[in-house]
C-alpha cells in the first residue's frame, strides 16, 4: 500500500545581521567582497561565496560567465573546486553565498541551484563532517542551515552508484 513519506528540514532565519556570530558576519563579509569580483557581463547577477575551512582560514569564489554561456560556473562551484584543488583535505565548515545585481547595493535571496546543491552535499559525504551553510534571505535576513541535507532531501550520492 502506497504511504506518505514526511520529510523534516530544519532551516534557522536570521532577522538581521545582528544575529550572525563573528565567523559568520565574517564569512558573509568575504562572500560580499567576492561577489564584487564575480565575471557576470552577462546577466549582471553578481554572487559570492566564501568557505570556511578548519584551520579558520576562508576560500572564496564567485560566478565566472563565459560568452558560450553553459561554459561559466556559478560562485558555489567556483569555491567548492577552487578549495577542493587547492586544499583536497582540508573540512569545510562553512559556506556563506550572497547575490546582488551589479549597480544595486541590496542584497537577494542567496539560493543556490540544483547543481551547486549536489555539490555541496558531495564535499560533505566525502569529508564526513557537516557543512553549515548560511544564505543571504528577503530582506536583509539569513537561512541558516546546520548541513546541506537540509537543502537536498533525497539527494544521489555515490553511494548509489
Ligand atoms: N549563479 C550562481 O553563481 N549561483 C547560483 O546558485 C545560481 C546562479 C550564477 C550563474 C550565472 O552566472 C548567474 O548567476 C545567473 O544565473
Amino acid at each position: 500500500m502506497a504511504h506518505k513519506l514526511d520529510i523534516t528540514l530544519h532551516i534557522e532565519v536570521l532577522e538581521s545581521v545582528e544575529e550572525l556570530n563573528a565567523q559568520e558576519s565574517q564569512a558573509m563579509q568575504l562572500a560580499q567582497e567576492a561577489a564584487n569580483d564575480a565575471y557576470a557581463p552577462y546577466s549582471n547577477y553578481l554572487v559570492g561565496a566564501a568557505l570556511l575551512l578548519e584551520d579558520g582560514t576562508f576560500f572564496k569564489g564567485n560566478n565566472q560567465e563565459n560568452a558560450a554561456y553553459p561554459s561559466g560556473l556559478c560562485a558555489e562551484r567556483t569555491a567548492l573546486f577552487g578549495m577542493s584543488a587547492n586544499h583536497p583535505n582540508k573540512i569545510i565548515k562553512m559556506l556563506a553565498v550572497t547575490v546582488r545585481r551589479r549597480n544595486e547595493t541590496e542584497h537577494l535571496p542567496a539560493l543556490p541551484c540544483g547543481a551547486c546543491r549536489q555539490v555541496m552535499a558531495e564535499y560533505e559525504s566525502k569529508q564526513n563532517e557537516n557543512i553549515m551553510v548560511l544564505l543571504q534571505g528577503p530582506n536583509g535576513t539569513f537561512y541558516r542551515c546546520q548541513s546541506v541535507r537540509d537543502l537536498l532531501p533525497l539527494c544521489f550520492s555515490g553511494k548509489d552508484l
